[in-house]
């Protein structure tokens, strides 16, 4: 399934900037990414490395002050042809796409529903609009959907409102209200506090039956390492406006390459030996305001080259699924074994990483 030539979105050398109180912020420095039809890809990365502002240019909602400075964003999935969505200015240009092709699930569920509608309301709206479906089959379409996203007595539950259901259940909810619309992209960006690791684990398994149904195409973001483990296609870790390393879950977890991935699976709760502290990440990430030199994490790395400080590194090759930007891949660099802790992952097995998920179920 990976990279046979079905790609969905491909995403070249992307470079987003804000401006802000008259300087501007590198937010995204030149990614490159392709997603795969039918695949589930997780995004990774600590708050602030750019994992919302990436996926906003798929739909449009870039903030104002934010703008595409270069690179180009294709879109595969429309049968006029291939799309540029860096070319995407206007709200006309968006309209018809968003949600249609690319939907988003917000971070803060309660701010995408509606207090003063039911459930089953909000879902046939959306039904009504994206599939011209009326009457009595918009509303069997609706409970179709809210028992797809595994809410139990789907017909009661459809009468109440939002405030009546719980935050993993409302999650669900605006999963179901996003599928209504029958896109072929599903992002979900989880809330770093809101949910709980149990629920973001929940999702997940939700989102890959939804995968299973519906053919979806989903992109998974979350700064928890763990809960994707065992249900993500791939997962591409993010630093500082770049994706430093991608690869399959079985290639990320059982043979990272970067050190910053060695730094995020270092300090997985799953790895912690009783009695001692959980390793921690030292330092905090670059300013994005300044032009960063080199590799962005060599100084936050426990044993940077010289040349991380210097030049920034390309991506190289691990396999054909996996790359990563370090140069301790080039063939010239010292040979630098991963930290002692990660040599402890290849005991584990990946369905043992994650917390107990349980998709079909109520959270
Ligand atoms: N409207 C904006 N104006 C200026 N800077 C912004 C704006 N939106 C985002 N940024 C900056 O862009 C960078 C990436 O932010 P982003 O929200 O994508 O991080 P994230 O990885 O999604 O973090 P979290 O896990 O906390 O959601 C951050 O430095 C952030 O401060
Ligand atoms: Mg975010």
């Amino acid at each position: 399934m990976l990279n046979n030539g079905d790609t969905i979105l491909s995403v070249k050398d992307l470079h987003v900037k804000f401006s802000l109180r008259g300087k501007v912020l590198n937010a995204i420095r030149g990614i490159s990414l392709d997603l795969y039809k039918g695949e589930a890809l997780a995004i990774v990365g600590e708050s602030g490395s750019g994992k919302s502002v990436l996926t906003k240019n798929f739909i449009g909602l870039l903030d104002k002050n934010g703008w595409v400075d270069s690179g180009e964003i294709w879109y595969y999935g429309l049968e006029s042809g291939p799309v540029d969505l860096a070319q995407y200015k206007t709200e006309e240009d968006w309209q018809g796409f968003r949600g249609k092709q690319v939907a988003m699930v917000m971070q803060d569920p309660m701010t995408s529903l509606n207090p003063l509608k039911t459930i089953g309301w909000q879902i046939e709206e959306a039904i009504k609009l994206h599939q011209g479906l009326q009457g009595e089959e918009a509303k069997r379409k609706a409970i179709e959907i809210l028992s797809d996203v595994g809410i139990l007595e789907p017909e009661r539950r459809a009468k109440q409102y939002p405030h009546e259901f719980s935050g993993g259940m409302r999650q669900r909810v605006v999963i179901a209200i996003a599928m209504a619309c029958n896109p072929q992209i599903l992002i979900c960006d989880e809330p770093t506090t809101a949910l709980d690791v149990t629920i973001q684990a929940q999702i997940l398994q939700l989102i890959r039956n939804l995968k299973d149904k519906y053919g979806l195409t989903t992109i998974y973001i979350t700064h928890d390492l763990g809960v994707v483990a065992n249900v993500a296609d791939r997962i591409a870790v993010m630093y500082a406006g770049d994706i430093v390393e991608v690869g399959t879950c079985e290639e990320v977890f059982y043979d990272p390459r970067h050190p910053y991935t060695w730094a995020l699976l270092s300090s997985l709760p799953q790895l912690g030996i009783k009695g001692q502290d959980l390793y921690a990440i030292k330092g905090t990430p670059p300013n994005l305001f300044n032009e960063i030199r080199g590799d962005a994490f060599a100084p936050r790395n426990p044993h940077p080259l010289k040349i991380d400080f210097l030049y920034r590194p390309p991506y190289f090759d691990v396999s054909p699924t996996h790359k990563a930007r370090t140069w301790l891949l080039d063939p010239r660099a010292p040979k630098v074994d991963p930290p002692e802790i990660i040599r402890h992952i290849q005991g584990i097995k990946l369905d043992t990483m994650d917390v107990k998920a349980n998709g079909g179920e109520q959270a």
